[in-house]
């Protein structure tokens, strides 16, 4: 960030299997390679939305690839299904999607974490899913102000169903979601106990004990 004199950055730490030597199709020969980089920060939704319209969310019927094909648990761009539903909501003008499981569950969508207040407690899929850095604050931070937060199943109509919707990710923090299936989630408009949620986390990311400084050359 600093030598790309980035104040507001999105930051990637990938590890790639690396490239094939010539001819070889044996992927144990691959070296394995390591890249970074820092790019103006990306949203998954822009702020002015978030805390106007909110953001629509489809519930695709492509299931999520099973957990013993590719572990959600491992940060991955095994994305083709998650690609695949993405287009699907594109055609009802729905910008997000999630994918459930064999078993109807929803696992999580292209870059992020569903958060669903079912009669009055929190809901957030444990399985099939990445355990997001951005989910885990906001559990924490949830817990903190005193909301029952439960990590296990959560079944689409329960998601259809909610009081309040948000999705979670390092790409947007928490993002309050206003329809779900193109039906509005409570009156529609972002969640009271979602935006205090999100005003939380964005004060957290000011606190010098949660943050470390970025040192620039000016
Ligand atoms: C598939 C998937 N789920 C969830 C997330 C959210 O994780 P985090 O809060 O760590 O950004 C990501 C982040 O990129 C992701 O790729």
């Amino acid at each position: 960030m600093g030598r790309a004199g980035l104040r507001s950055a999105y930051v990637s730490m990938t590890c790639t299997r690396g490239r094939l030597p010539r001819g070889s199709r044996d992927l144990r020969t691959a070296r394995n390679t390591f890249y970074c980089y820092a790019v103006p920060f990306v949203w998954i939704a822009p702020p002015e939305q978030q805390t106007t319209t909110g953001v629509g969310m489809w519930i695709s019927d492509i299931p999520r690839i099973p957990p013993d094909s590719v572990d959600p648990l491992v940060k991955n761009y095994h994305w083709l299904d998650m690609d695949m539903a993405l287009f699907g909501a594109y055609e009802h003008d729905v910008g997000l999607v999630v994918l459930r499981d064999r078993d109807g569950g929803v696992t999580e969508g292209p870059g992020f974490n569903v958060f669903a207040l079912v009669d009055g407690v929190w809901r957030t899929p444990a399985s099939g899913t990445l355990h997001g850095i951005t989910r885990r604050s906001a559990i924490e931070l949830l817990r903190e102000g005193g909301a029952r937060v439960e990590e296990g199943p959560l079944a689409a109509p329960d998601l259809r169903r909610a009081d309040e919707v948000l999705v979670t990710s390092t790409a947007g923090g928490v993002i309050p979601v206003t329809a779900v299936d193109g039906s509005p989630v409570g009156a529609g408009r972002p969640g009271e106990r979602t935006l205090d949620l999100r005003d939380r986390y964005w004060a957290r990311h000011a606190d010098p004990a949660y943050s470390t400084p970025v040192r620039y050359d000016d």
